[in-house]
């Protein structure tokens, strides 16, 4: 594709003509060009392990806007710079950001190539990348090449040239280039993924995924897709654009790249009559949408082989009337899952040796049974999309904080959207099969985790979860010692609360403080870390009780959030509490346990016309059952100094 300097002005309307999309054909894995000396593979290469994870978002429109504040909540991520062609946007997700309690970021725009300076700036590690399609290749590419790992919006890019460009620039920069792909994280795919790893549908052979979405409505929008950037896709290319959403689940599932590789694509696409049709019946002849011709055809449908055999069909169409799906689907040797189905849980299953009556049946016990952990953590999901897209943007600042190895790699993302220039090829040549490059260069037969990943925490204690005990996820130094008050940082400004005057109020260093019926033991360290900040933190806490108590206090207004508790049986239980600012009165649930004059400043003692409170505040739980952990809300302004729980 040509460079993004030489693109429109207006983001995403490209000057007519027909997008080539081609690249060399691949006759086989031989073919595919050597890896450049001094570069090495970026397969199981951790992310170093970032503090905080500081992003820069580029694109702002539909996507990027909604996903914004999802990156700026995720406990040790802060969204440091935003960009936008139109600036206004970016001005716009700024103060949206701000409005929300979260720090004001740089807001950059004004031209194709602002993104530049948002890469040039150093406080950004990630950046998420939400611009249309046409812009993705050389952004993510430009991420990298400026020092910062990148998450990208489908696709990563749209020919084979620049697939493999990606690769080698991250293999070059060692900087990770990961698909945004949300829907990997969904609910049912995770749990299917899970359930395919444990063989219950035998060995997998087949499966079935796509995007199949009734866009029309949206493609001839004016206001919707920036200057009609997309529709303006089924001008030019026969592709098919955007199968990543059902592909992607299917081959993790398959452990593509994993064990098994795509060898062949081949493709067929019925006539590009939906838009037209649309058009005809729904859109002014004044429209300039009248001078376009509809080149993609409206179900472009692709069967990819793998090198075991096996066979994934992936189907896209957007353009005619028809409720949406993924379609996600796998079958096997010994049974089959399938997503939009109608049912309760949306999804069927049907398997050896307990089905044998031909009847499906609902997927949701199984579900439940399979749950991967990270919907174990988050039962109800974070933010848009049935809860998978704040999944997906936990899990990424979640691997980078701890310098784990991303679950969807460069080497993943270029597979997952190589049919989208191969579909062209095969369909120039009358459904041919061509060959899939092997981005991996030969070291795709090896099993690695991947999305199926073992279950960690975010990092607030240090280690991974679950930690044993409140003690060893303190971050935070709450109490000094009036004659020594330096150490101290409760608020983030430099005060805490005084050791002296708590001893007096009951709570000395190591001492039992009974609250809302539980023994908790507060702290013994005065002056070094004695708290933990909220942060989703997985903690070990054994026993049995009517309550879960937390004890300690907040800052900004009345933070708050849920806490859950994992019984011993896998079941959970969640309660809402909240801490109020450790200068107001009892509210919102809490209970006062201790409150006491003044503080400690960095100046020593003082502000003794104010008084500072310790709560409690607990959840219920089920007596009958056995706790094992408790997860503390991802709120970084309650402060945690005691756990127990109340008979
Ligand atoms: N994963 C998902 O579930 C999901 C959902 C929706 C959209 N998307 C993807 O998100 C991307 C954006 O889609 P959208 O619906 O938000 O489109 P949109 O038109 O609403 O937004 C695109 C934004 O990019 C800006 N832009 C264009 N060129 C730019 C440049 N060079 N530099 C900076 N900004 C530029 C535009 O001004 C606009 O604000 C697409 O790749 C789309 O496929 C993904």
């Amino acid at each position: 594709m040509a460079d993004i300097t030489r693109r429109s002005l207006f983001g995403g309307a490209l000057a007519t003509g027909v997008v080539a999309m081609s690249g060399a054909t691949t006759a086989s894995a031989a073919d595919d060009p050597p890896r450049p000396p001094g570069q090495t593979t970026m397969i199981d290469v951790p992310f170093p392990a970032h503090n905080t994870v500081r992003i820069g978002l580029i694109g702002l429109g539909n996507r990027g806007g909604a996903m914004a504040s999802g990156w700026a909540s995720v406990p040790g991520a802060v969204v440091t710079a935003v960009c936008d062609i139109r600036t206004s946007r970016a001005q716009s997700t700024a103060d949206r950001l701000v409005a929300q309690g979260h720090p004001r970021p740089a807001v950059i725009g004004g031209s194709v190539d602002s993104y530049r300076q948002l890469l040039a700036r150093t406080d950004v590690d990630l950046v998420y990348i939400a611009t249309p399609w046409e812009f993705h290749y050389a952004q993510g590419r430009d991420a990298m090449l400026a020092g910062k790992h990148a998450s990208v919006e489908l696709p990563i890019a749209t020919e084979l040239s620049e697939l493999w460009s990606l690769v080698d620039t991250s293999e070059r920069t060692r900087k990770h280039l990961m698909l945004a792909e949300n829907c990997c994280y969904g609910n049912n795919e995770l749990a299917m993924l899970r359930m395919s790893h444990e063989k219950v549908f035998g060995e997998v052979t087949n499966g079935h995924g796509g995007y199949l979405h009734d866009l029309r409505a949206l493609l001839f929008s004016d206001t919707y897709y920036t200057d009609s950037w997309r529709r303006l896709w089924h001008t030019r290319s026969k592709a098919s654009f955007y199968h990543m959403h059902g592909l992607a689940p299917v081959a993790a599932a398959m452990d593509i790249n994993r064990g098994d590789r795509f060898t062949t694509v081949s493709a067929t696409a019925t006539p590009a009559r939906g838009l037209a049709d649309y058009r005809e019946r729904f859109v002014p002849r004044t429209h300039p949408s009248w001078n376009e011709t509809y080149v993609n055809g409206d179900l472009v449908t692709c069967h990819i082989r793998t090198s075991k055999g096996y066979d994934i069909r992936t189907a896209h169409d957007v353009s005619t009337p028809r409720p949406y799906s993924r379609i996600n689907s796998i079958a096997g040797t010994r049974g089959i899952f399938e997503d939009y189905a109608g049912t309760a849980s949306g999804a069927r299953v049907y398997f050896e040796p307990g089905h044998t009556d031909h009847s499906w049946r609902d997927f949701g016990t199984f579900r439940e049974q399979y749950k991967h952990w990270l919907w174990r953590k988050f039962p109800n999901g974070v933010g848009g999309h049935g809860g998978m897209d704040g999944i997906m943007q936990w899990r990424t600042v979640q691997l980078m904080r701890s310098g784990l190895v991303p679950d969807i790699d460069v080497y993943d993302s270029a597979a997952w959207c190589a049919p989208i220039p191969l579909s062209v090829l095969s369909l120039d040549a009358g459904g041919a099969a061509v060959a899939v490059p092997d981005f991996t260069r030969g070291d795709w037969s090896r099993p690695r985790p991947g999305l199926d990943s073992p279950e960690t925490d975010m990092p607030g204690g240090g280690g991974t979860s679950p930690l044993a005990n409140l003690a060893a996820a303190f971050d935070n130094v709450g109490t000094t010692h009036e004659n020594n008050t330096t150490p101290g940082d409760f608020d983030g400004d430099g005060n805490s609360f005084s050791a002296d005057k708590l001893t007096a109020a009951g709570l000395a260093p190591g001492a039992t403080v009974t609250a809302l019926g539980a023994s908790i033991t507060w702290p013994t360290g005065v002056g070094v870390r004695n708290n933990a900040r909220g942060a989703g933190q997985v903690i070990r806490l054994s026993g049995r009780g009517s309550r879960v108590v937390v004890l300690g206090s907040g800052i900004g207004t009345l933070p708050g959030g849920d806490l859950v508790v994992r019984y011993t049986d896998g079941t959970t239980a969640r309660g809402t509490i909240a801490f109020p600012n450790w200068t107001q009165p009892a509210a919102g649930g809490a209970t006062a346990v201790a409150t006491v004059v003044g503080r400690n400043r960095q100046s020593g003692y003082g502000d003794t016309a104010y008084r500072y409170t310790v709560f409690a505040h607990s959840a219920a739980i089920d007596p009958a059952k056995t706790v094992d952990t408790v997860t503390l809300p991802a709120n970084a302004d309650m402060h945690f100094f005691g756990l127990g729980l109340a008979p």
